[in-house]
Protein backbone atom coordinates (compact mmCIF):
# COMPACT_ATOMS: atom_id res chain seq x y z
CA UNK A 1 0.00 0.00 0.00
CA UNK A 2 1.52 3.29 -1.29
CA UNK A 3 2.38 5.61 1.92
CA UNK A 4 0.35 8.59 2.77
CA UNK A 5 1.42 12.48 2.84
CA UNK A 6 -0.97 14.83 4.47
CA UNK A 7 -0.73 18.59 4.12
CA UNK A 8 -2.71 20.64 6.26
CA UNK A 9 -2.38 24.48 8.46
CA UNK A 10 -2.78 22.96 11.37
CA UNK A 11 -1.20 19.14 12.57
CA UNK A 12 -2.21 17.15 15.30
CA UNK A 13 1.19 15.86 16.83
CA UNK A 14 0.43 13.59 19.31
CA UNK A 15 1.74 14.01 22.78
CA UNK A 16 4.90 12.42 24.28
CA UNK A 17 2.27 9.63 25.38
CA UNK A 18 1.61 8.99 21.86
CA UNK A 19 -2.30 10.35 22.88
CA UNK A 20 -4.32 12.27 20.03
CA UNK A 21 -6.05 15.10 22.06
CA UNK A 22 -7.49 16.39 18.92
CA UNK A 23 -10.75 16.00 17.54
CA UNK A 24 -11.98 12.84 14.93
CA UNK A 25 -10.82 14.46 12.18
CA UNK A 26 -7.20 14.25 13.49
CA UNK A 27 -8.49 10.25 15.23
CA UNK A 28 -9.16 9.38 11.00
CA UNK A 29 -6.11 11.04 9.16
CA UNK A 30 -3.78 9.08 11.99
CA UNK A 31 -5.37 5.87 11.35
CA UNK A 32 -5.12 6.57 7.77
CA UNK A 33 -1.66 7.46 8.17
CA UNK A 34 -0.92 4.50 10.58
CA UNK A 35 -2.64 2.19 8.04
CA UNK A 36 -0.15 3.38 5.43
CA UNK A 37 2.89 4.88 7.00
CA UNK A 38 3.82 8.57 6.07
CA UNK A 39 3.91 11.79 7.01
CA UNK A 40 1.85 15.03 8.33
CA UNK A 41 3.28 18.10 7.24
CA UNK A 42 1.62 21.61 8.30
CA UNK A 43 2.42 24.54 10.38
CA UNK A 44 3.32 24.47 14.12
CA UNK A 45 0.77 26.96 15.31
CA UNK A 46 4.21 29.32 16.32
CA UNK A 47 5.70 32.21 14.86
CA UNK A 48 9.63 32.88 15.23
CA UNK A 49 11.30 35.55 13.56
CA UNK A 50 14.27 33.09 12.06
CA UNK A 51 12.25 30.06 10.98
CA UNK A 52 14.33 27.41 10.86
CA UNK A 53 15.18 26.09 7.11
CA UNK A 54 14.32 22.36 8.03
CA UNK A 55 10.85 21.16 10.02
CA UNK A 56 10.71 19.86 13.41
CA UNK A 57 9.83 16.22 13.06
CA UNK A 58 8.68 13.92 16.00
CA UNK A 59 7.83 9.91 14.91
CA UNK A 60 5.47 8.29 16.58
CA UNK A 61 3.75 4.74 15.42
CA UNK A 62 6.30 5.00 11.92
CA UNK A 63 4.20 8.11 11.51
CA UNK A 64 6.16 11.17 10.92
CA UNK A 65 4.81 15.00 12.09
CA UNK A 66 6.36 17.55 10.21
CA UNK A 67 5.72 20.96 11.21
CA UNK A 68 7.27 24.25 10.56
CA UNK A 69 6.95 27.98 11.77
CA UNK A 70 5.88 30.94 10.26
CA UNK A 71 7.31 34.31 10.32
CA UNK A 72 5.23 36.81 11.51
CA UNK A 73 4.93 38.47 7.88
CA UNK A 74 3.94 35.11 6.74
CA UNK A 75 1.28 34.52 9.87
CA UNK A 76 -0.11 38.04 8.90
CA UNK A 77 -0.37 37.96 5.51
CA UNK A 78 -1.03 34.41 4.62
CA UNK A 79 -3.43 33.42 7.92
CA UNK A 80 -5.18 36.43 8.73
CA UNK A 81 -5.04 38.02 5.95
CA UNK A 82 -5.78 35.75 2.83
CA UNK A 83 -7.13 33.04 4.39
CA UNK A 84 -8.94 34.53 6.80
CA UNK A 85 -9.92 37.82 5.41
CA UNK A 86 -10.83 36.90 2.13
CA UNK A 87 -11.39 33.32 1.31
CA UNK A 88 -12.75 32.52 4.85
CA UNK A 89 -15.49 35.09 4.31
CA UNK A 90 -15.98 34.67 0.42
CA UNK A 91 -16.39 31.27 0.79
CA UNK A 92 -18.89 31.78 3.50
CA UNK A 93 -20.60 33.62 1.19
CA UNK A 94 -19.91 37.16 3.37
CA UNK A 95 -18.57 38.70 0.38
CA UNK A 96 -19.42 42.15 2.19
CA UNK A 97 -16.80 41.12 4.73
CA UNK A 98 -13.70 40.41 2.52
CA UNK A 99 -10.68 42.32 2.85
CA UNK A 100 -8.48 41.83 0.15
CA UNK A 101 -4.98 43.13 -0.48
CA UNK A 102 -2.49 42.28 -3.10
CA UNK A 103 0.16 41.76 -0.06
CA UNK A 104 -1.72 39.57 1.66
CA UNK A 105 -2.43 37.64 -1.85
CA UNK A 106 1.05 37.19 -2.06
CA UNK A 107 1.78 35.95 1.22
CA UNK A 108 -0.38 33.27 0.62
CA UNK A 109 1.45 32.22 -2.51
CA UNK A 110 5.02 32.69 -0.68
CA UNK A 111 3.82 30.13 2.27
CA UNK A 112 2.20 27.44 -0.66
CA UNK A 113 5.46 27.57 -2.12
CA UNK A 114 6.88 27.44 1.20
CA UNK A 115 4.93 24.25 1.95
CA UNK A 116 5.31 22.78 -1.40
CA UNK A 117 9.62 23.16 -0.58
CA UNK A 118 9.06 21.63 2.39
CA UNK A 119 6.92 19.03 1.99
CA UNK A 120 9.11 17.87 -1.15
CA UNK A 121 11.35 16.63 0.69
CA UNK A 122 9.33 13.98 2.50
CA UNK A 123 7.74 12.61 -1.25
CA UNK A 124 8.49 9.98 -2.74
CA UNK A 125 7.12 8.36 -5.98
CA UNK A 126 4.50 6.46 -5.40
CA UNK A 127 3.22 8.20 -2.14
CA UNK A 128 -0.22 9.12 -2.35
CA UNK A 129 -0.73 12.83 -1.20
CA UNK A 130 -4.24 14.53 0.61
CA UNK A 131 -4.09 17.99 1.01
CA UNK A 132 -6.96 19.92 3.04
CA UNK A 133 -8.60 23.35 3.33
CA UNK A 134 -8.31 26.57 2.04
CA UNK A 135 -5.23 27.08 3.33
CA UNK A 136 -3.72 25.38 0.43
CA UNK A 137 -5.67 25.81 -2.50
CA UNK A 138 -2.74 26.24 -4.81
CA UNK A 139 -0.30 23.75 -3.28
CA UNK A 140 -0.79 20.90 -6.13
CA UNK A 141 -0.01 22.99 -8.56
CA UNK A 142 3.44 23.95 -7.10
CA UNK A 143 4.06 20.54 -6.26
CA UNK A 144 3.55 19.25 -9.87
CA UNK A 145 6.05 22.27 -10.65
CA UNK A 146 8.66 20.66 -8.30
CA UNK A 147 7.92 17.64 -10.32
CA UNK A 148 5.85 15.62 -8.56
CA UNK A 149 3.36 13.53 -10.61
CA UNK A 150 1.69 11.82 -7.26
CA UNK A 151 -1.61 11.38 -6.65
CA UNK A 152 -2.67 14.56 -5.00
CA UNK A 153 -6.09 14.98 -3.57
CA UNK A 154 -7.97 17.89 -2.07
CA UNK A 155 -10.71 17.88 0.22
CA UNK A 156 -12.53 20.94 1.18
CA UNK A 157 -13.67 21.43 5.18
CA UNK A 158 -15.76 24.81 4.21
CA UNK A 159 -18.42 25.71 1.90
CA UNK A 160 -17.53 26.47 -1.83
CA UNK A 161 -19.57 29.15 -3.18
CA UNK A 162 -21.50 29.91 -6.63
CA UNK A 163 -19.21 30.92 -9.41
CA UNK A 164 -20.80 34.59 -9.51
CA UNK A 165 -19.26 34.69 -5.81
CA UNK A 166 -15.76 33.08 -6.34
CA UNK A 167 -15.32 35.56 -8.96
CA UNK A 168 -15.31 38.36 -6.94
CA UNK A 169 -12.16 37.40 -5.56
CA UNK A 170 -9.45 39.53 -7.69
CA UNK A 171 -7.19 36.75 -9.43
CA UNK A 172 -9.95 33.87 -8.46
CA UNK A 173 -8.49 32.17 -11.50
CA UNK A 174 -5.15 31.58 -9.84
CA UNK A 175 -6.38 30.35 -6.72
CA UNK A 176 -9.29 28.55 -6.81
CA UNK A 177 -8.46 27.61 -10.54
CA UNK A 178 -5.54 26.21 -9.40
CA UNK A 179 -7.58 22.86 -7.69
CA UNK A 180 -7.54 21.68 -11.17
CA UNK A 181 -4.09 20.49 -10.72
CA UNK A 182 -5.14 17.89 -7.90
CA UNK A 183 -6.39 14.98 -9.17
CA UNK A 184 -9.40 14.33 -6.77
CA UNK A 185 -11.11 17.18 -4.78
CA UNK A 186 -14.07 16.62 -2.49
CA UNK A 187 -16.54 18.97 -0.95
CA UNK A 188 -19.29 18.56 1.76
CA UNK A 189 -22.25 18.14 -0.20
CA UNK A 190 -23.66 18.00 -3.68
CA UNK A 191 -24.24 21.82 -3.64
CA UNK A 192 -20.66 22.68 -2.67
CA UNK A 193 -19.77 20.23 -5.58
CA UNK A 194 -22.13 21.14 -7.97
CA UNK A 195 -20.95 24.70 -7.63
CA UNK A 196 -17.01 24.08 -8.19
CA UNK A 197 -18.60 22.34 -11.50
CA UNK A 198 -20.05 25.36 -12.52
CA UNK A 199 -17.26 27.39 -11.60
CA UNK A 200 -14.99 24.54 -13.95
CA UNK A 201 -17.04 25.57 -16.71
CA UNK A 202 -16.38 29.42 -16.62
CA UNK A 203 -13.21 28.53 -16.87
CA UNK A 204 -13.47 26.84 -20.14
CA UNK A 205 -13.42 23.09 -18.41
CA UNK A 206 -15.33 20.59 -19.72
CA UNK A 207 -17.02 17.39 -18.18
CA UNK A 208 -15.72 14.15 -19.90
CA UNK A 209 -17.79 10.85 -20.34
CA UNK A 210 -17.80 10.57 -16.64
CA UNK A 211 -19.75 13.14 -15.37
CA UNK A 212 -17.27 13.63 -12.00
CA UNK A 213 -14.19 14.29 -14.48
CA UNK A 214 -13.81 17.67 -15.85
CA UNK A 215 -10.86 18.27 -18.03
CA UNK A 216 -9.58 21.97 -17.76
CA UNK A 217 -6.25 23.32 -19.38
CA UNK A 218 -5.09 19.78 -20.67
CA UNK A 219 -5.95 18.52 -17.26
CA UNK A 220 -8.34 15.88 -15.46
CA UNK A 221 -9.90 16.63 -12.30
CA UNK A 222 -12.74 14.51 -10.46
CA UNK A 223 -15.01 16.19 -8.42
CA UNK A 224 -16.96 14.64 -6.05
CA UNK A 225 -18.44 14.78 -2.70
CA UNK A 226 -17.58 13.26 1.07
CA UNK A 227 -19.37 14.48 4.08
CA UNK A 228 -17.72 14.19 6.82
CA UNK A 229 -18.50 12.34 9.75
CA UNK A 230 -17.48 11.45 13.44
CA UNK A 231 -16.21 8.64 15.49
CA UNK A 232 -19.77 7.54 16.39
CA UNK A 233 -19.72 5.14 18.64
CA UNK A 234 -16.58 6.20 20.37
CA UNK A 235 -17.66 9.79 20.95
CA UNK A 236 -21.53 8.47 22.09
CA UNK A 237 -19.18 6.21 24.71
CA UNK A 238 -17.38 9.37 25.82
CA UNK A 239 -20.24 11.20 26.08
CA UNK A 240 -22.17 8.56 28.51
CA UNK A 241 -18.89 8.59 30.79
CA UNK A 242 -18.48 11.98 30.60
CA UNK A 243 -22.34 12.22 32.15
CA UNK A 244 -20.97 10.47 34.63
CA UNK A 245 -18.23 12.85 35.87
CA UNK A 246 -18.23 15.08 38.89
CA UNK A 247 -17.66 17.87 36.34
CA UNK A 248 -21.20 17.66 34.73
CA UNK A 249 -22.76 16.52 37.45
CA UNK A 250 -21.77 19.90 39.07
CA UNK A 251 -23.13 21.54 35.82
CA UNK A 252 -26.19 19.58 35.83
CA UNK A 253 -26.75 20.46 39.62
CA UNK A 254 -25.89 24.36 38.80
CA UNK A 255 -29.14 24.66 36.49
CA UNK A 256 -31.62 23.71 39.61
CA UNK A 257 -33.42 21.24 37.29
CA UNK A 258 -34.58 23.59 34.74
CA UNK A 259 -34.17 22.67 31.15
CA UNK A 260 -30.73 23.21 29.22
CA UNK A 261 -30.38 24.93 25.90
CA UNK A 262 -27.10 24.27 24.63
CA UNK A 263 -24.91 26.22 21.65
CA UNK A 264 -21.23 25.82 20.35
CA UNK A 265 -19.49 26.98 18.41
CA UNK A 266 -16.20 29.13 17.64
CA UNK A 267 -16.55 32.73 18.10
CA UNK A 268 -17.22 33.64 14.35
CA UNK A 269 -19.76 35.31 12.36
CA UNK A 270 -20.80 32.16 9.76
CA UNK A 271 -22.01 30.90 13.42
CA UNK A 272 -24.79 33.31 13.52
CA UNK A 273 -24.73 33.23 17.67
CA UNK A 274 -26.06 36.94 17.16
CA UNK A 275 -29.42 35.32 15.14
CA UNK A 276 -29.66 32.55 17.77
CA UNK A 277 -28.91 34.72 20.77
CA UNK A 278 -32.53 37.17 19.38
CA UNK A 279 -34.28 33.96 18.99
CA UNK A 280 -34.06 32.82 22.18
CA UNK A 281 -34.87 36.83 23.25
CA UNK A 282 -37.90 36.65 21.84
CA UNK A 283 -38.83 33.26 23.04
CA UNK A 284 -38.62 35.04 26.21
CA UNK A 285 -40.23 37.81 25.36
CA UNK A 286 -43.33 35.97 24.03
CA UNK A 287 -43.36 32.82 26.74
CA UNK A 288 -43.71 34.03 30.19
CA UNK A 289 -43.72 30.34 31.15
CA UNK A 290 -40.18 29.91 30.25
CA UNK A 291 -38.95 32.21 32.88
CA UNK A 292 -36.65 30.71 35.44
CA UNK A 293 -37.89 26.93 33.48
CA UNK A 294 -35.10 27.15 30.88
CA UNK A 295 -30.57 28.07 30.72
CA UNK A 296 -29.02 28.56 27.71
CA UNK A 297 -25.42 27.87 27.72
CA UNK A 298 -23.48 29.43 24.61
CA UNK A 299 -19.75 27.74 24.96
CA UNK A 300 -17.86 30.10 22.00
CA UNK A 301 -14.18 29.92 22.74
CA UNK A 302 -12.36 33.06 20.91
CA UNK A 303 -10.70 32.01 17.39
CA UNK A 304 -8.79 34.50 14.86
CA UNK A 305 -8.55 37.51 17.92
CA UNK A 306 -6.12 39.79 15.44
CA UNK A 307 -8.93 39.91 12.82
CA UNK A 308 -10.87 42.89 12.95
CA UNK A 309 -13.99 41.09 12.17
CA UNK A 310 -13.88 38.99 15.03
CA UNK A 311 -12.70 41.48 17.30
CA UNK A 312 -16.41 43.15 16.58
CA UNK A 313 -18.30 40.14 16.83
CA UNK A 314 -16.66 39.61 20.24
CA UNK A 315 -18.15 43.00 21.14
CA UNK A 316 -21.24 42.76 20.15
CA UNK A 317 -21.69 39.01 21.43
CA UNK A 318 -20.69 40.17 25.32
CA UNK A 319 -23.03 43.15 24.65
CA UNK A 320 -25.73 41.33 23.94
CA UNK A 321 -25.63 38.25 26.44
CA UNK A 322 -25.24 41.40 28.88
CA UNK A 323 -28.42 43.16 27.75
CA UNK A 324 -30.65 39.51 27.37
CA UNK A 325 -29.72 38.92 30.84
CA UNK A 326 -30.20 42.86 32.11
CA UNK A 327 -33.77 42.27 30.77
CA UNK A 328 -35.02 38.70 31.41
CA UNK A 329 -32.84 37.78 34.64
CA UNK A 330 -33.60 37.55 38.17
CA UNK A 331 -31.12 37.01 41.34
CA UNK A 332 -31.60 33.75 41.36
CA UNK A 333 -31.82 33.09 37.72
CA UNK A 334 -29.10 33.90 34.76
CA UNK A 335 -31.36 33.00 31.50
CA UNK A 336 -27.89 33.10 29.56
CA UNK A 337 -24.84 31.64 30.67
CA UNK A 338 -21.90 33.07 27.70
CA UNK A 339 -18.19 31.40 28.17
CA UNK A 340 -15.50 32.10 25.59
CA UNK A 341 -13.75 29.27 27.76
CA UNK A 342 -12.49 26.35 25.89
CA UNK A 343 -13.53 22.71 27.22
CA UNK A 344 -12.47 19.50 26.75
CA UNK A 345 -14.04 17.21 23.75
CA UNK A 346 -15.03 15.16 26.76
CA UNK A 347 -16.25 17.79 28.59
CA UNK A 348 -18.34 18.66 25.53
CA UNK A 349 -19.73 15.36 25.17
CA UNK A 350 -21.15 15.61 29.02
CA UNK A 351 -22.81 19.07 28.50
CA UNK A 352 -24.49 17.91 25.23
CA UNK A 353 -25.82 14.58 27.00
CA UNK A 354 -27.16 16.61 29.38
CA UNK A 355 -28.47 19.55 27.21
CA UNK A 356 -32.33 19.22 26.30
CA UNK A 357 -31.79 21.29 22.99
CA UNK A 358 -28.98 21.98 20.83
CA UNK A 359 -28.91 25.35 18.56
CA UNK A 360 -26.84 24.72 15.69
CA UNK A 361 -27.63 27.48 13.34
CA UNK A 362 -25.28 29.03 11.14
CA UNK A 363 -25.68 31.65 8.75
CA UNK A 364 -23.50 29.14 6.64
CA UNK A 365 -21.06 26.04 7.70
CA UNK A 366 -19.31 23.60 5.16
CA UNK A 367 -20.56 21.18 7.77
CA UNK A 368 -20.91 21.50 11.57
CA UNK A 369 -19.70 18.46 13.78
CA UNK A 370 -21.03 19.81 16.94
CA UNK A 371 -24.77 18.80 15.27
CA UNK A 372 -23.26 15.34 14.85
CA UNK A 373 -21.51 15.28 18.42
CA UNK A 374 -24.63 16.51 19.91
CA UNK A 375 -27.04 13.47 18.80
CA UNK A 376 -24.34 10.95 19.28
CA UNK A 377 -23.74 11.78 22.72
CA UNK A 378 -27.83 11.61 23.71
CA UNK A 379 -29.36 9.22 26.11
CA UNK A 380 -31.07 7.19 23.00
CA UNK A 381 -33.64 6.44 26.22
CA UNK A 382 -34.52 10.24 26.63
CA UNK A 383 -32.86 12.34 23.93
CA UNK A 384 -32.53 15.92 23.65
CA UNK A 385 -33.73 17.88 20.17
CA UNK A 386 -31.39 19.38 17.43
CA UNK A 387 -32.35 22.57 15.96
CA UNK A 388 -30.50 22.73 12.42
CA UNK A 389 -29.89 25.47 10.17
CA UNK A 390 -30.80 24.71 6.59
CA UNK A 391 -27.12 26.17 5.58
CA UNK A 392 -25.18 23.92 7.85
CA UNK A 393 -24.02 21.27 5.36
CA UNK A 394 -25.06 18.38 8.28
CA UNK A 395 -28.29 19.53 6.82
CA UNK A 396 -27.88 17.45 4.23
CA UNK A 397 -28.05 14.48 6.31
CA UNK A 398 -30.13 15.12 9.20
CA UNK A 399 -32.90 16.94 8.24
CA UNK A 400 -35.31 13.66 8.42
CA UNK A 401 -34.46 14.01 12.25
CA UNK A 402 -33.98 17.66 13.32
CA UNK A 403 -36.30 20.22 13.54
CA UNK A 404 -34.85 22.66 10.57
CA UNK A 405 -34.63 26.43 10.82
CA UNK A 406 -33.72 29.30 8.98
CA UNK A 407 -31.48 31.10 11.15
CA UNK A 408 -32.23 34.75 9.26
CA UNK A 409 -35.92 34.64 10.80
CA UNK A 410 -36.06 34.89 14.42
CA UNK A 411 -39.54 34.36 15.16
CA UNK A 412 -39.47 30.79 13.40
CA UNK A 413 -36.62 30.19 14.99
CA UNK A 414 -38.26 31.12 18.33
CA UNK A 415 -41.10 28.73 17.32
CA UNK A 416 -39.09 25.88 16.62
CA UNK A 417 -37.02 26.01 20.29
CA UNK A 418 -40.46 26.17 21.96
CA UNK A 419 -41.75 22.99 20.08
CA UNK A 420 -37.98 21.35 21.00
CA UNK A 421 -38.59 21.80 24.13
CA UNK A 422 -42.04 20.93 24.71
CA UNK A 423 -41.45 17.63 21.93
CA UNK A 424 -42.77 14.74 23.34
CA UNK A 425 -40.53 11.68 24.13
CA UNK A 426 -41.96 9.33 21.53
CA UNK A 427 -41.06 12.31 18.99
CA UNK A 428 -37.59 12.63 20.33
CA UNK A 429 -36.44 9.39 20.16
CA UNK A 430 -38.42 8.40 16.85
CA UNK A 431 -36.38 11.25 15.01
CA UNK A 432 -32.97 10.68 17.03
CA UNK A 433 -33.19 7.01 15.84
CA UNK A 434 -33.34 8.31 12.32
CA UNK A 435 -30.22 10.56 12.80
CA UNK A 436 -28.18 7.93 14.69
CA UNK A 437 -28.66 5.56 11.62
CA UNK A 438 -26.79 8.28 9.60
CA UNK A 439 -24.24 8.64 11.77
CA UNK A 440 -23.70 5.05 11.87
CA UNK A 441 -23.36 4.39 8.30
CA UNK A 442 -21.26 7.44 7.32
CA UNK A 443 -18.09 7.76 10.32
CA UNK A 444 -15.29 9.13 10.19
CA UNK A 445 -13.20 6.15 9.19
CA UNK A 446 -15.20 5.42 6.29
CA UNK A 447 -15.12 9.16 5.23
CA UNK A 448 -11.45 8.85 5.03
CA UNK A 449 -11.32 5.28 3.62
CA UNK A 450 -13.78 6.03 1.04
CA UNK A 451 -11.40 9.83 -0.19
CA UNK A 452 -8.64 7.56 -0.53
CA UNK A 453 -10.56 4.87 -2.48
CA UNK A 454 -10.99 7.28 -4.87
CA UNK A 455 -8.20 9.65 -5.19
CA UNK A 456 -6.21 6.21 -5.79
CA UNK A 457 -6.49 5.32 -9.75
CA UNK A 458 -9.53 3.02 -10.39
CA UNK A 459 -7.22 0.64 -12.20
CA UNK A 460 -4.80 -0.01 -9.14
CA UNK A 461 -7.94 -0.52 -6.95
CA UNK A 462 -11.44 -1.50 -8.22
CA UNK A 463 -13.91 -0.82 -11.05
CA UNK A 464 -14.83 2.70 -11.00
CA UNK A 465 -18.04 0.99 -10.94
CA UNK A 466 -17.05 -0.43 -7.39
CA UNK A 467 -15.94 2.96 -6.25
CA UNK A 468 -19.40 4.14 -7.27
CA UNK A 469 -21.20 1.73 -5.40
CA UNK A 470 -19.43 2.11 -2.25
CA UNK A 471 -20.21 5.63 -2.60
CA UNK A 472 -24.01 5.20 -2.93
CA UNK A 473 -24.06 2.42 -0.24
CA UNK A 474 -21.97 5.12 2.72
CA UNK A 475 -24.90 7.86 1.21
CA UNK A 476 -22.32 10.41 -0.20
CA UNK A 477 -24.95 11.44 -2.57
CA UNK A 478 -26.67 12.93 0.12
CA UNK A 479 -23.81 15.55 0.98
CA UNK A 480 -22.05 17.44 4.50
CA UNK A 481 -14.60 21.96 8.45
CA UNK A 482 -11.80 20.90 7.96
CA UNK A 483 -12.32 21.61 11.91
CA UNK A 484 -8.90 22.47 13.18
CA UNK A 485 -6.93 20.30 15.17
CA UNK A 486 -5.96 22.83 18.29
CA UNK A 487 -8.35 23.50 21.10
CA UNK A 488 -12.15 22.43 20.06
CA UNK A 489 -11.33 21.27 16.86
CA UNK A 490 -14.49 20.37 15.36
CA UNK A 491 -16.34 23.90 15.49
C1 LIG B 1 -12.53 25.62 10.44
C2 LIG B 1 -11.58 25.37 9.29
C3 LIG B 1 -10.30 24.73 9.79
C4 LIG B 1 -9.69 25.54 10.90
C5 LIG B 1 -10.72 25.69 12.02
C6 LIG B 1 -10.20 26.52 13.19
O1 LIG B 1 -13.05 24.46 10.93
O2 LIG B 1 -12.20 24.56 8.32
O3 LIG B 1 -9.37 24.62 8.72
O4 LIG B 1 -8.51 24.92 11.37
O5 LIG B 1 -11.87 26.32 11.50
O6 LIG B 1 -9.71 27.76 12.75
P1 LIG B 1 -8.19 28.21 12.93
O7 LIG B 1 -8.05 29.44 12.09
O8 LIG B 1 -8.06 28.51 14.39
O9 LIG B 1 -7.31 27.07 12.50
Amino acid sequence: MSRLIVVSNRVAVPEANGKVTAGGLAVAVNAALKERSGVWFGWSGRITDVPSDRPAVTTRNRIKYAVIDLKDSDYQEYYNGFANRVLWPILHYRVDLAEFQRADLSGYIRVNRLFADHASRFIQPDDVIWVHDYHMMPLAKYLRERGHANRIGFFLHIPMPPPELIQTLPRHGEILGSLAHFDLVGFQTENDRDNFGRYLITRGGQVTSDPSVYEIAGRRVRIAVFPVGIETEAFARRARHAGRTDYVKSFRNSLGGRKLIIGVDRLDYSKGIPHRLEAYETLLRTSPEWHDKVTFAQITPKSRTEVPEYIEMDRFLSHKAGQINGAFGDVAWTPLRYVNRTYSRSALGGFYRAANVAMVTPLRDGMNLVAKEFVAAQDPADPGVLLLSQFAGAAAELSGGALMVNPHETEGMAAALKRALDMPLDERRERHERMMAVLRRNDIDQWAETFLEALVPPERTASPATVMQRSTLLGMGHGAGWQGVHGPDFL
